[in-house]
């Protein structure tokens, strides 16, 4: 449905509870501005209302988290009737029922699927812990510390997930606290990038690298395609030096690029995949699922776990993530992905132009770049007032993301069209 409802954005009651957060939330969480943020009441597949009744279209997935549309009925019975039953559990002591149907599940859909034998896994809340949780591995897997990442690589903001974060505004507050183990490298855009990065490969001190950490598609760096051929040269390049392959599918995972995982399309297996947000659809729930062989390098629990967290394997979360798996893997939501796909990619086609450099997307998940810096930034703005969600990306906001759920149509995705020529003059 189109946006309606859509007068003063934001209206009294945001800009009312806005002033509530401006006094008592650490002030670096919300961005505040006179025309931002608006506050959500509630929302259903495509749409999005909020504390003033205003309907908007959304093109965000909230972080990409609701592709199978938000309130999917199928998600909120499971979290539902998991919540009457058992609302908390004892994740490494007295586990819940759930967990180990999902640790089995997690294998079935990653390795056993790739035909590549059983996998292993560490739940984890939050994106990033699932990320720490794969460079700790790396660690007693390889017994190396150092981490190759990619320049606007973005893995989370923990102290260990900013060891491959890369993006300097968030690592240079807290430089002084990060082991300086990171080794940088380009994310290629072109087949010449590619040419480069295998020289950077050849370049590095292999001995002392005990994982790569690679987004198969970078996400919030700026819905960046590397070109085909990156990842097996990485997957070459780990097998020759004896270092881990981390995936970092957080944000692709789960048909956000077309197909379950972003790696597919290239039959490339990594040794670990971080999964996260639309894991459950809506439950803060995050997985590393690693190569058998590869995760038993933990010792075996003697009582005290190395590695684990009150929360681990919360049972709503793997109800939630149990259901949400069963959903992906019925046929439907791949088609569903694929006619959003096209929506996007020819509402986007022969876009670029004046300050608009370039279009690029995958499956769900596309965005253009502008020129300016703070663009993609200053249009999602814009956006808003005319009941668009949209996301900026990129290391200086210069891209306009659109992950959308997948639901949506293409008379929305033809909206979003309109306000963007609207906007952009393309
Ligand atoms: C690829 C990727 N990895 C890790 C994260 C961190 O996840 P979280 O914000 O849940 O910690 C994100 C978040 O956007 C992400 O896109």
């Amino acid at each position: 449905m189109l946006p309606e409802l859509i007068t003063d954005v934001p209206g009294p009651e945001s800009r009312r509870l806005a002033e509530e957060l401006r006094a008592h939330e650490s002030r670096n969480v919300t961005f505040l501005a006179d025309d931002w943020p608006v506050f959500w009441e509630r929302a259903e597949g495509t749409n999005v209302w909020d504390a003033d009744g205003n309907r908007f279209l959304d093109f965000t997935a909230a972080f990409a988290v609701a592709g199978l549309g938000h309130g999917r009925a199928e998600l909120v019975a499971a979290m539902g009737a998991q919540a009457g039953r058992l609302l908390h559990g004892m994740g490494d002591v007295h586990p819940v029922a759930a967990k180990a149907r999902l640790c089995r599940r997690l294998s079935e859909v990653t390795f056993g699927r790739w035909g590549a034998g059983a996998g292993k896994t560490l739940l984890a809340n939050s994106g990033f812990e699932a990320v720490e949780a794969a460079l700790k591995t790396a660690v007693l897997a390889t017994g190396r510390r150092g981490v190759a990442a990619f320049a606007g690589g973005y893995h989370g903001l923990g102290y260990g997930a900013l060891l491959p974060t890369g993006f300097e505004k968030f690592r240079a507050p807290f430089a002084a606290q990060l082991a300086d183990v990171t080794r940088w490298l380009e994310y290629p855009r072109t087949e010449a990038g590619l040419a480069g990065v295998q020289e950077e490969l050849d370049r590095l001190d292999a001995a002392a690298i005990g994982a790569v950490v690679v987004e198969p598609v970078q996400g919030r760096g700026g819905v960046v395609i590397p070109p085909a051929g990156f990842l097996a040269a990485l997957r070459a390049w780990c097998d020759t030096h004896g270092a881990l392959l981390v995936f970092d599918e957080i944000y692709t995972g789960f048909h956000r690029t077309g197909t379950m995982f972003a790696c597919e399309p290239e039959a490339v297996v990594p040794d670990v995949i971080c999964l996260g947000k639309a894991l459950s659809g809506g439950f803060p729930i995050s997985a590393c699922v690693g190569r058998a062989a590869v995760m038993d390098a933990w010792p075996e629990s003697d009582g005290e776990a190395l590695h684990t967290s009150t929360f681990l394997g919360h049972p709503v979360g793997c109800a939630m993530a149990l259901e949400s798996i069963r959903l992906h893997e019925a046929p439907e939501t791949a088609a569903q992905v694929a006619a959003c796909a096209a929506h996007l990619e020819g509402m986007l086609a022969g876009r670029t132009g004046g300050g608009l450099t370039a279009v690029r997307g995958r499956g769900a998940m596309w965005g253009v770049e502008f020129e300016q810096p703070g663009a993609g930034a200053a249009i999602a703005r814009k956006l808003l007032a005319e009941g668009i969600l949209v996301l900026p990306a990129g290391q200086h906001g210069e891209v306009l993301a659109f992950t959308p759920p997948f639901a949506a149509n293409a008379e929305e995705v033809q909206f979003l069209g309109e306000q963007l020529t609207r906007l952009t003059g393309r």
